[in-house]
């Protein structure tokens, strides 16, 4: 019994890495990895997977497959990233328990689907996002009135000693709450928001750190093993609390046909060919997830560069006071004359950093293709590494330094066009982030509110720590400031 047993282990090893090794050999070269395990053994050790690929592209060049237990083709320049997501052959997404356990509604939602339902959900999605912006501007408005309640808001607190985290989550929030579901969340009354908020956070950080989730990932079938299923399905019920919430938010949206809709929930019972209760849930939960943190972290990030670097600051205040003012909220129109805004967001979103490798980010191959010269056949995950792009590519000078300047054109009004086309936070090609026009504008917006009508400091006798917490999304460590009151003209 026990020899039969053992023969039949051997000859599965064998078979695996049999099939493990003919698979590597249709794959742009990488460095050596053993089934199952992948590189995982020798080379990675997560969450740090920007440091090894950083390291693995210094020896394998920039074109090269690493096992994350799964074989994925890595990209670190940015022609090649550029030219392989600008076509069709790269746009799946990886479909595994991972995915399984996050969603409600299989091949769901826009971030992680693929296919037609994929290119239907993100075609509407951006569609609607752009019939409340463009034209009627009903978008900008909706970030200008939350950047004014997020101000009036901060200027009621103990600005001596302030953590700007909340502030800021609640001004993002409420920008696509209220696109989705139409409506906003006052300041004084927003625990259901910070409980959602704290809540996904705390999912998603439980999965990273699971011992069990590895293994699951690279054995499906052990999440049905007695242990192993208790732990799987508590980390499927913390993010189902997730997905009830917004289901429960959407489902009380009053909807009536023969009127305009004034939200995406409205818009989508109105006009989607695809009337699955639970696909419409998957693209909120999709919107209201990817819109919130990355955009809520990119802010936070600022205020810490800006609280580091007070000339930057200083300079950044007196173009918005040149042009905007002191009293009035920026708009969007605003932002063409202002070139150092501009160019201190990008220098912020290349710098921060914050969308680290992530397998629920990878693209797939969806049919047999060419990368960087190098065939690759379908199904395959390709990374592409933006993040390290933004830190190593040549034409940033100095990438480590925080230094808006190198935007800045000789004319000293335009931005310098070669930099701005490889400062690319929002990923490149058929799978850009379909938020990004809102993102911008509340960037542009949020950041300017705050600068203009308050001077962000660090606390007495500390110093800013610019050190990120390393998750999926670079955070930056809690650290309160102390904020001065800008004067308005008829204060002086
Ligand atoms: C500073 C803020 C933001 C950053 C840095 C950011 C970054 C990204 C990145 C890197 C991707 C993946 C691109 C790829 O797979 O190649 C992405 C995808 C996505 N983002 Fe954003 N994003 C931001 C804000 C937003 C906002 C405000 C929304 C919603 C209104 C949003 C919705 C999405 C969606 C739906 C996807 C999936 C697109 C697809 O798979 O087709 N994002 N974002």
């Amino acid at each position: 019994m026990f020899a039969l047993l053992f023969l039949l282990l051997i000859t599965f090893i064998g078979w695996e890495a049999l099939r493990f090794y003919r698979r590597c050999a249709n794959l742009p070269p990488g460095p050596f990895a053993v089934p199952l395990l992948g590189n995982f053994i020798n080379e990675v050790k997560p969450p740090y997977f920007h440091v090894a690929l950083k390291r693995l592209s210094g020896r394998f060049g920039s074109v090269f497959t690493v096992h994350l237990p799964y074989p994925v083709v890595n990209i670190s320049d940015f022609e090649t990233i550029r030219d392989t997501f600008r076509g069709n052959d790269v746009t799946g997404r990886m479909q595994n328990v991972l995915i399984e356990v996050t969603r409600s509604c299989e091949n769901g939602g826009i971030v992680a689907s693929q296919g037609a339902s994929w290119q239907e959900q993100r075609r509407f999605a951006i569609a609607t996002l752009r019939d409340f912006g463009m034209g009627k501007n009903l978008m900008e408005e909706k970030v200008r009135l939350s950047a004014k309640n997020m101000v009036e808001f901060i200027g009621k607190q103990d600005l001596g000693n302030i953590d700007l985290r909340w502030s800021i989550q609640v001004f993002v929030s409420n920008i696509i709450n209220e696109f989705l579901f139409g409506f906003q969340y006052p300041y004084e009354d927003c625990g259901k928001l910070m409980n959602f908020v704290l809540g996904l956070n705390d999912a998603i950080s439980e999965l990273s750190r699971s011992r069990i989730v590895p293994i699951i990932f690279m054995l499906p079938w052990t999440r049905h093993l007695p242990i192993f299923s208790y732990y799987w399905a508590q980390h499927h019920k913390r993010f189902q609390t997730m997905i009830d919430y917004v289901r429960e938010t959407a489902s009380a949206v009053k909807i009536d046909l023969t009127e305009e809709p004034t939200c995406y929930v409205q818009a989508y019972k109105k006009n989607n060919k695809d009337q699955r209760f639970e696909q419409m849930v998957a693209c909120c939960a999709d919107l209201f997830n990817a819109g919130q943190e990355t955009t809520t972290t990119t802010l936070r990030w600022s205020m810490l560069f800006l609280a580091a670097h007070p000339e930057v600051q200083e300079k950044l205040r007196s173009e918005i006071h040149a042009h905007i003012g002191r009293d009035r909220i920026a708009s969007m129109a605003d932002k063409a004359k202002m070139p150092y805004a501009s160019a201190v967001i990008n220098e912020v979103q290349r710098c921060a950093n914050i969308v680290a490798p992530n397998p629920i980010l990878f693209h797939k191959t969806t049919v047999d293709t060419v990368i960087g010269g190098h065939k690759v056949v379908a199904n395959t995950l390709v990374n592409g590494d933006v993040h390290q792009m933004m830190k190593t590519d040549a034409v940033f000078e100095q990438p480590d330094r925080f230094w808006p300047e190198r935007y800045i054109a000789e004319d000293r009004v335009t931005l310098r066009k070669e930099l701005v086309e490889r400062t690319i936070p929002f990923g490149i090609g058929k799978r850009q982030c379909a938020g990004e026009g809102l993102a911008r504008t509340e960037l542009f917006i949020g950041l300017t509110s705050l600068i203009q009508n308050f001077r962000v400091l660090p606390l007495p006798d500390s110093t800013i720590d610019l050190e990120p917490i390393y998750t999926n999304i670079h955070f930056p460590k809690p650290q309160n400031f102390r904020l001065e009151r800008v004067k308005h003209h008829h204060g002086q």
